[in-house]
């Protein structure tokens, strides 16, 4: 419709496009013009006989008859000629243009293409070290003795420990100081217990470890945000009774996705705990909002992703990452920097891909799999912070439950008790630096503080680039830091790791 025959002059192709649209087919715009437009002068001049859908459209009809209609079929006629305008390139920042996607698949095309020659080069250099047996000695040392196993069950005491001090200060069994204590006394037992177990114990293996106590830690932050949520219920209840409870733990008597609402202190019950337990969520409410039910197709697309995607990190880590770590762990004799940098860079391009993978299987994979089997309705679990251009942003986005945590129970309350934000913000990330080494430390029996203090270079990081990079460089920045930073902390340990170990060894 866009091309049409001067011979036949412009009315032909008017009545054409009347014609066209009298059988209802869409209409494409013509020279920037929409046909639609052109043809509402001429919906007047012809007449449509419903029954039989008969179009009249002799060129009598639509002849111009007065000046003024003269100087229009003009003007109309100039607008058809041309074929040029006033616009911008697309590839230009001013077009407004920004659908990228064709580029996109190419950067997959040519990351794929260019990754099948190291894949090619690994395969003949190595062969195939896929061994799934394998992953079984990772946790599991002696065959008789599973410490891991055992610490998980035994976590179900520090649960009930929690559930039971809940329900002693709701009756008022305990005051709210020997609350606040048995409370510490089990969040800390929950740090220091499975520590000493993994540090104490021979048969506990590093993978295993590190998985022991990162579930005890999601534990730790829940069982926290389950202490502050019900405490805060009881202040309410005892500042304005009736009233000020519901308006924190039962808004209103209205049923939500058909299910009650639950109240303080009804809420203390063990279905409450476990399914905040297994909940996709650091933070503890009275009612979470509950999707209306379980899509299977839903459900079974994440759970083919979880066991696909777990099955090609394994492999890829066997195959890819092992050897390069394996070739990287003899420290160099002199600081040669071009060495030390060639170390690095081999390292950073798989454990960059293995960790984008890590973040899809377990922000989107198996959290959302977690959510739909439990009805979990807030699906919030990372937001766009590959298009970081600031380290703030980076970490206000891309883990929503840790964030939602930090901010919640740690953040904010520093800031109510009169901290400035500098003093809360540093604290959050000294927090969290202390965790990150925790789940390194303590597993490889080691302590170097790389993590911790991986963690705590983001503050000057974030400073650093949220002064002097903007935009785009300040994307590129953030994509530098963890793509280069990750690596880096790697290389420490394994460095330390191998001269812990094998330097005597090898001595
Ligand atoms: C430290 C951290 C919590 C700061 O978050 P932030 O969003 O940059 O903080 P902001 O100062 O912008 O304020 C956030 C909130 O506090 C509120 N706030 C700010 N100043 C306040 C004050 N004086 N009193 C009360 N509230 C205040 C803001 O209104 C905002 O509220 P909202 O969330 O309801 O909008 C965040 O960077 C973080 O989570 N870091 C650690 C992340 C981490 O370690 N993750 C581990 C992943 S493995």
């Amino acid at each position: 419709m866009g091309d049409w025959n001067t011979a036949t002059g412009p009315i032909t192709r008017r009545r054409r496009a009347t014609i066209t649209a009298g059988r209802g087919v869409s209409l494409q715009p013509v020279n920037g013009r929409s046909t639609a437009a052109s043809l509402s002068s001429l919906a007047a001049d012809i007449s449509i006989d419903d029954g039989h859908r008969k179009l009249d459209c002799s060129l009598e009809t639509i002849r111009p008859k007065t000046k003024s209609e003269k100087k229009k079929r003009r003007n109309d006629f100039s607008d058809r000629m041309s074929c040029h305008k006033t616009q911008e390139s697309l590839l230009s920042s001013t077009s407004g243009y920004n659908n990228y996607r064709g580029i996109l698949n190419w950067c997959v095309v040519m990351l794929v293409l260019s990754n099948a020659r190291l894949f090619l080069e690994n395969l003949l250099g190595y062969g195939v070290l896929v061994d799934p047996i394998q992953v079984i000695s990772l946790f599991l040392n002696d065959p008789y003795s599973w410490p891991a196993a055992c610490l998980l069950i035994v976590s179900n005491v520090f649960i009930a420990a929690a559930l039971y001090t809940e329900r002693q200060l709701s009756k008022g069994s305990f005051s709210e100081a020997v609350g606040f204590l048995v409370h510490c006394i089990n969040l800390a037992n929950m740090l220091i217990f499975p520590a000493a177990v993994v540090l104490l114990v021979p048969s506990m293996t590093p993978v295993g470890s590190a998985f022991v106590l990162g579930i005890y830690t999601i534990l730790f932050l829940k069982l926290y945000s389950y202490k502050d949520v019900n405490l805060w219920c009881r202040e309410l209840s005892t500042v304005k009774a009736k009233k000020l409870a519901r308006s924190l733990s039962c808004p209103s008597e209205q049923h939500f996705s058909g299910n009650h609402k639950v109240c303080y202190p009804g809420n203390l019950t063990i279905r409450d705990m476990y399914y905040f337990v297994f909940a996709p969520t650091l933070c503890y409410e009275l009612n979470f909002p509950r999707s209306p039910k379980i899509r299977m197709s839903f459900l079974l697309r994440r759970l083919f992703e979880m066991l696909f995607l777990i099955q090609l990190l394994v492999g890829l880590t066997q195959q890819w990452m092992i050897p390069i770590i394996q070739s990287s762990m003899k420290p160099l004799e002199d600081m040669d920097l071009s060495r030390m940098t060639e170390r690095l860079l081999r390292l950073a391009v798989p454990n960059h891909l293995l960790w984008l993978m890590f973040f899809y299987w377990f922000f989107h994979s198996s959290m959302n799999f977690s959510a739909e089997l439990l009805r979990f309705g807030d699906r919030q679990f990372y937001k766009d912070w590959w298009n970081s251009e600031s380290v703030t942003y980076f970490w206000q986005n891309w883990n929503i439950p840790v964030h939602k945590w930090c901010l919640r129970h740690f953040y904010k309350p520093l800031l109510r008790r009169g901290c400035n934000k500098m003093v809360s913000q540093s604290a959050v990330f000294f927090l969290s630096a202390f965790f990150h080494e925790y789940l390194v430390s303590v597993p490889l029996r080691m302590f170097r503080l790389w993590a911790f203090m991986g963690m705590m270079a983001q503050l000057p990081l974030a400073w650093f680039v949220g002064r002097f990079l903007r935009g785009n460089y300040g994307n590129a920045a953030v994509w530098m830091s963890l793509i280069i930073g990750q690596p880096i902390a790697v290389l420490m340990y394994v460095h330390d790791y191998y001269v812990l170990h094998y330097r005597a060894e090898a001595d």
